[in-house]
């Protein structure tokens, strides 16, 4: 059984766009679904990708060393099980919990692009 890392932006553009509730809304629906052992909730960020925000970053936990600085927890590292979501809502996120955690589905059509979007 795959185990994951969910991280909320909790930079202030992400949470001037809703960040806080798009949290929330993944916490509900983890605790909903009995999810918690395997899908820890944290608050990342900023990635950089302010304009895209609420951003969500999901990885798979692999077991990986984890670095003292966690970069991971303010970048995109391109990693296998690495995935980026924009532009969330509370919404989006429950889907997200509901098909990416539950299901090992990642939702691709909610992935966002930060190569797309400059500018
Ligand atoms: S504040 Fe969330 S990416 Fe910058």
């Amino acid at each position: 059984m795959k185990r994951y890392r969910l991280s909320v932006c909790k930079g202030s553009s992400c949470k001037a766009g809703g960040s806080d509730a798009v949290a929330q809304a993944a916490r509900e629906e983890l605790s909903a679904r009995s999810l918690q052992p395997r899908c820890e909730l944290y608050r990342g960020g900023c990635y950089g990708f302010c304009h895209m925000g609420p951003n969500v970053v999901i990885r798979e936990e692999t077991g990986r060393k984890r670095d003292p600085l966690s970069p991971e927890d303010y970048q995109l590292m391109g990693w296998e099980g690495e995935a980026y979501y924009s532009h969330m809502t509370p919404e989006k996120m429950r889907r997200v919990v509901a098909e990416h955690i539950a299901q090992d589905k990642p939702v691709i059509e909610l992935f966002g692009h930060p190569e797309e979007a400059e500018g």
